[in-house]
């Protein structure tokens, strides 16, 4: 088994993501924390809850994060992608979960679930990545409990939010900052470049839809979703980029990755929240002398059909 925390900011892609750890045998799911991001924080967290019941799990406790970034102010949110609630406006449609929030916040609900797990753990955070920086900073102590963090973030080539930028990074870069290029944690990092590769296409929706009631209602989460990609893509595709990121950290090695040091713009320009990858060679970083040590291994590439197929088998059960 896979013991399995998710931080999100449910968003469609994130409940595809949630729905796939729900869905997947091996995952031991210990816990769930809430970020603002897609939405702010109570929609965020109550929809988590609400995905959560979809899936009859009572038993997996809930914490709510960061509603805002560490240092600046941000108060843009992605309403245009996902609806004003979040979830293309069916959130209400989704069953109540019966428990609540756990009696405590994000930060202290996963220190206590890593310091309680009996092995390593597996973080995947799917926002913005601002309850995890504070996590590492607060309880350095705690780092030795995590096996790796599979993080659903940053852009290479083009962002989605701007020019450069991928919104995860972009709503927190001195989080993404703190987690990718000041921390020791073994680190994947799942950016938009694979993830857009993957997108699914109406067949891919039909099927899923046709596998049952989960599916259908799945699928029906995504109505203004699909059109936001529809028109950004300009075919047939909708990228669920969290599920992309979980599908890895349920199955590792299902995408191809590459180590290389990473950093982040975080000033204030046109620049701001994009990824810096170092992809000289090893040889070439230490030539000139200005190198970085820690390596983050970046998903740059995958079998596509292979990941769209395992999310559908899956999803589908
Ligand atoms: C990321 O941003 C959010 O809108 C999605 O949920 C995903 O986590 C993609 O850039
Ligand atoms: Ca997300």
């Amino acid at each position: 088994m896979t013991p399995l925390i998710i931080d999100t900011d449910p968003g469609v892609d994130d409940a595809f993501a949630i729905a796939l750890a729900c869905a997947s045998p091996e995952v031991d799911l210990l816990g769930v924390t809430t970020v603002f991001g897609n939405v702010g924080l109570a929609m965020t967290t109550r929809n988590a809850l609400r995905l959560l019941a979809l899936y009859g799990r009572e038993d997996v406790p809930v914490a709510a994060g960061a509603d805002r970034p560490l240092v600046f102010p941000h108060p843009h949110r992605a309403r245009y992608v996902h609806g004003q609630d979040g979830l293309s406006g069916l959130s209400d449609s989704l069953p109540e979960r019966a428990t609540g929030l756990a009696n405590t916040d994000a930060v202290s609900l996963l220190a206590s679930l890593l310091d309680r797990a009996a092995q390593p753990v597996t973080i995947v955070p799917i926002g913005p990545l601002t309850n995890i920086a504070l996590l590492l900073a607060v309880h350095p102590s705690l780092t030795g409990k995590i096996a790796r963090i599979v993080i659903m973030g940053g852009a290479m080539n083009g962002g989605n939010v701007t020019a450069g930028a991928e919104f995860n990074v972009w709503s927190d870069p001195e989080a993404a900052r703190r987690v990718l290029a000041e921390e020791e944690v073994p680190t994947v990092l799942v950016p938009m470049d694979l993830t857009v590769r993957c997108a699914v296409d109406t067949s891919w929706l039909d099927r899923l839809a046709a596998s049952g009631e989960r599916g259908r209602t799945l699928v029906s989460l995504t109505s203004v979703y699909r059109e936001h990609y529809r028109k950004s893509l300009g075919r047939d595709g909708t990228v669920l980029h969290d599920a992309v990121a979980m599908a890895e950290a349920i199955s590792p090695g299902l995408l191809k990755t590459s180590p290389m040091p990473l950093d982040v713009e975080c000033g204030q320009g046109a620049g701001r929240g994009m990824i810096i990858a170092d992809r000289r060679s090893t040889a070439a970083r230490e030539e000139s002398g200005v190198r970085r040590g820690r390596t983050v291994d970046v998903a740059l590439d995958a079998e596509l059909d292979t990941v769209r197929e395992f999310m559908l088998e899956r999803l589908s059960s």
